[in-house]
């Protein structure tokens, strides 16, 4: 390489002063990568300084931008009878089509107050493209969202969907680099192909499938050719269509492939505010009152909202079964922790299961006043005052 190395950067110069795209900068970021790994740093440094010189030319000059983006806005209609591309020696789907019409994720996911900006600030440029290339501006088109498992990642991107009005192509990575390994690469081509000759969202959930894949040392070369399949084909979509990622385990990635992303999106835990309106959303039919309510959003810090989807299940199963007269709200509670495997990091579950003394005393300390745990725990407001005065005796 080094031999032809006057060449490739000359070729690299000749580039950056004709007004990069984003897509060739990214090749040119990966040259430079491959020349770091190979210790030819003299050669990396000079790319290096070329790259940045791009960036600051193309931040003083943001018409140079090249869009071509027909395809999103002209590509062909996805119906339900377009047949969804599949594997040539099995015949079995790559992807699976959802219409946004469909009525199964019609439930809004709850959205935390930044990250709720950040995905209506996705939506309003995905919704003014035609816009946005009016005045040279190249839109956010690929985002990575990131997250714990059940925070709601997957359901956040149907939603878009539905907010677009777009069909979305679903592929989930695992399924396509596990079962069709030796194919695999061949596969995603085709997948990307079908999606960017249609006006759709595509979605690859499970993306760290291929990351962490590739810590299988028997399929190196097989990984490697799906892993730079993937950067190529993520590259000349991020030109003509939207793509959202998915994955729980943002730490897997390649940092060249983390860098792929026009946004990245963090999908935390959902704080006080949203496990509220989350459990107002899964407790109906079952009515519960407001310090009930306030004794959940204690408890179920560090939940995800699927912890609180399957929580509010539950104790609407236990409604059901029990009646009204022997129900004990907390010994509910306390029945649906033991059979409940959430590895929440806090330490509410201890203090819920262990003794009622100490677990008021902890949410007394947390804003719960005496006459609300009076009425939380059932018991005489005197039993209250009783059990802190044994509290402040034992201390
Ligand atoms: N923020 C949220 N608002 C409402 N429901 C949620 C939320 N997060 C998770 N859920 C519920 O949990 C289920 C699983 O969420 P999912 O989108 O599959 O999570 P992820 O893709 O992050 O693992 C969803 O179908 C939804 O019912
Ligand atoms: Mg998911």
């Amino acid at each position: 390489m080094s031999n032809y190395f006057h060449i490739v950067s000359a070729l690299c110069r000749q580039i950056v002063k004709e007004g990069a795209s984003n897509a060739a900068l990214t090749q040119i970021e990966r040259l430079q990568e491959a020349m770091k790994d190979d210790n030819l740093n003299k050669e990396a440094n000079l790319l290096t300084r070329l790259i940045k010189k791009a960036h600051e030319e193309s931040s003083l000059e943001p018409s140079r931008v090249q869009l071509s983006r027909a395809n999103i806005l002209s590509g062909q209609t996805l119906t339900p009878n377009t047949k969804p591309p599949s594997d040539k020696e099995t015949g079995a789907p790559l992807c699976e089509i959802f219409f946004s019409d469909q009525t199964s994720h019609s439930v809004i996911p709850v959205l935390d107050d930044g990250l709720e900006k950040a995905v209506e600030g996705l939506i309003s440029e995905w919704n003014n493209l035609p816009e946005l290339q009016k005045i040279g501006v190249a839109p956010a088109l690929t985002s990575l969202f990131f997250g714990a498992p059940g925070t709601g990642k997957t359901k956040l991107a149907y939603y878009i969907a539905k907010r677009l009005n777009l069909p979305l192509v679903v592929a989930r990575l695992d399924g396509l680099v596990s079962s069709f390994l030796g194919t695999s690469a061949r596969n995603i081509t085709n997948l990307f192909d079908f999606a960017s000759r249609y006006q759709c969202i595509l979605l690859l959930d499970e993306f760290d499938a291929v990351a962490k894949a590739r810590d299988d040392k028997q399929e190196v070369g097989e990984i490697k050719r799906i892993v730079n399949t993937l950067l190529q084909c993520l590259d000349s979509r991020s030109l003509n269509g939207i793509t959202i990622a998915i994955t729980n385990h943002e730490t897997l990635l390649d940092p060249a492939v983390w860098r792929r992303f026009n946004a990245r999106i963090f999908v935390p835990r959902p704080n006080a505010i949203s496990r509220k309106k989350i459990l107002e959303q899964y407790l109906p039919p079952l009515q519960i009152n407001n310090i009930e309510m306030d004794f959940l959003i204690w408890m179920t810090d560090t939940y995800t909202g699927s912890d609180l989807e399957n929580m509010s299940n539950t104790l609407k199963r236990h409604s059901i079964i029990h009646s009204k007269e022997q129900d004990n709200f907390i010994e509910t509670i306390k029945a649906f922790l033991l059979v409940s495997s959430t590895d929440n990091t806090n330490n509410s579950r201890e203090l819920v299961l262990g003794e009622e003394e100490g677990l008021a005393k902890a949410l007394h300390e947390s804003s719960f006043s005496q006459k609300n745990l009076a009425v939380l725990f059932n018991k005489h407001p005197s039993t209250i005052s009783r059990w802190f005065a044994e509290l402040r005796n034992k201390a």
